[in-house]
């Protein structure tokens, strides 16, 4: 069961100025991306994403954590945005100012045409450095697992924010800025447990800001919650353009 569109909800995104969004996994669940927490299948079901995603890992074991992002990422790559990605293109016309946060590092909110993307955790088709930490865009394939720096002759390292790595600071920012200045903050396919990420919607809230949910479970944020539209993200936000629309 999903929940209907309430026209309080309807009223007061009519007359909102500034609408934020945050997605998380639960946004590519419907392209078939699995969350992050149930990526573990198959060849990979004996590593938990904690031993795979963090820099200490990394530095022990480099070829396996490459291997693995390699894994993920032609997952990824086979992935279409669904109905909840199109309507958040919807949504970008609907509002004179639209901020869409993501923690995916899928990058499907890009293709059919979202904007003002703040990518927070990164971009799982970017690599960089993990020296330098510079974006590196092509380099010669020597057979190396993982492929060198053509700079300094580092490991290149996906651009994603590995557990115990601090966000992009630009981002994070922006982020910020963006929520506190939000009439209506919508937080999304997310289970609101990883921070800073998870500090958005009460940033916004401290800031008189809507919140509102859209989840088919609950989770820690529900209780502050404006309004909790409980389903999947590919129908309620369709639905919620909808009613916009009329
Ligand atoms: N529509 C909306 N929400 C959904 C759907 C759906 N179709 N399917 C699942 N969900 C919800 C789940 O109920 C859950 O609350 O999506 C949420 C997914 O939670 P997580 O897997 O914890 O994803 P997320 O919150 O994005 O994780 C944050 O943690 O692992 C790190 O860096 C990684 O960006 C990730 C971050």
């Amino acid at each position: 069961m999903t929940s209907p569109i309430p026209s309080e909800l309807v009223d007061t995104l009519r007359s909102a100025n500034r609408v934020v969004v945050l997605t998380g996994a639960g946004v590519s669940a419907e392209s078939g991306v699995p969350t992050f927490r149930d990526a573990q299948t198959g060849l990979w079901s004996q590593y938990s994403p904690e031993e795979l995603a963090t820099p200490r890992a990394f530095r022990q074991n480099p070829k396996l954590v490459w291997e693995w992002y390699q894994w993920r990422r032609e997952l990824v790559s086979k992935a279409k945005p669904n109905p909840a990605h199109y309507a958040l293109v919807e949504m970008q016309e609907l509002f004179p100012e639209f901020t869409l946060i993501t923690q995916n590092v899928d990058g499907l909110h890009r293709l059919p045409g979202s904007n003002i993307i703040i990518e927070l955790h990164g971009n799982i088709h970017r690599t960089k450095c993990f020296q330098e930490g510079t974006i590196v865009e092509s380099w010669k394939d020597t057979g190396d697992v993982p492929p060198k720096c053509p700079d300094c002759g580092g490991w290149l390292r996906p651009d994603v924010v590995w557990f115990e790595e601090p966000l992009p600071e630009a981002e994070l920012e922006s982020a910020m800025k963006a929520s506190r200045k939000a009439d209506v903050f919508f937080s999304i396919g997310t289970s609101g447990l990883v921070y800073p990420a998870a500090s958005l919607p009460h940033e916004a809230l401290n800031h008189n800001a809507t919140l509102v949910e859209i989840n088919p479970a609950p989770t820690p944020l529900t209780p502050k919650a404006d309004f909790m539209l409980k389903g999947p993200a590919g129908v309620i936000l369709p639905e919620l353009v909808k009613a916009l629309r009329k």
